[in-house]
């Protein structure tokens, strides 16, 4: 049977075989796209009729169903592919809910580079939970604070310096974790003076016990406050905090 495989893929080139795929991959992308305008639509029923964005039963009987229609050798690729198509419905759930309701503040709560990691990510440092989980987390803190949350996850510093740009006007302020830009980025520092928002620095970790060179803060210059080593609970802080800053009479 293996021998069988071979000999069929080799009688091809490479290119021919890339063909194929690529244009697999364009109904995947697809279907993709169609499948989150669903998850939108059910993510703003779930809203509505205030349902929880997080429906692991669901999840099992959808993977169950997947799973067992295909070939058992890629039961488990499927497997993975769907957890991570999940976990990516519940952060654009989570953001949208975040996005939705009568508030008087807004915020763009912006995160760095392998955020997007947490959950797999040296979990003795950063936990289980993963950025969805993160997402779903300051969408609620958000809410019992009334405060509309805008998140957003990026790897890369040129976006997270145009996000920076963009929120000018936009929003009230700013909770940012720049993750390992933190200790490097001169850009940033001068992104968020340039737009000159409240912000607040937030790390799940306690940076100042760690490396010496996380000890390191380039953006702090420009930030009112600093939160370390609460993990997620480092989040809601932040929001009080910019909350307390923006409307100080709120708080009395
Ligand atoms: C982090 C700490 C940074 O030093 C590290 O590079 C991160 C995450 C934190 O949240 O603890 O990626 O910002």
């Amino acid at each position: 049977m293996e021998k069988k495989i071979q000999t069929e893929t080799s009688s091809r080139s490479v290119a021919d075989v890339r063909k194929e795929i690529d244009a697999i991959d364009r109904q995947i992308a697809e279907l993709v796209e169609k499948r989150m305008r669903r998850t939108d639509e059910i993510g703003e029923i779930k809203a509505e009729k205030g349902l929880p964005v997080f429906d692991p039963a669901r999840e099992d009987a959808v993977l169950e169903a997947l799973t067992s229609s295909v070939s058992p050798d890629v039961r488990q690729d499927l497997t993975a592919l769907y957890r991570l198509l999940f976990a990516r419905s519940r952060v654009r759930q989570s953001e949208l809910r975040a996005g939705s309701g009568e508030n008087s503040l807004s915020v763009l709560v912006l995160n760095g580079p392998n955020l997007d990691m947490l959950g797999i990510r040296e979990p003795e440092l950063y936990g289980n939970r993963d950025y969805a989980s993160l997402v779903e987390f300051i969408g609620q803190a958000a809410k019992e604070e009334n405060i509309l949350v805008s998140c957003v996850q990026s790897n890369s510093e040129p976006e997270l310096i145009d996000r920076i740009h963009a929120s000018m006007g936009r929003y009230d302020g700013i909770v940012f974790n720049p993750a390992a830009y933190t200790h490097t980025s001169v850009a940033l520092l001068d992104a968020l003076k340039a737009v000159g928002l409240p912000c607040v620095e937030v790390h799940l970790t306690d940076v100042s016990s760690r490396e010496p060179f996380r000890a390191v803060s380039y953006v702090r210059q420009a930030c009112i406050a600093c939160v370390t080593g609460e993990g997620f609970e480092g989040y809601r802080k932040a929001l009080k905090i910019l909350k307390e800053h923006l409307l100080p009479s709120e708080n009395k």
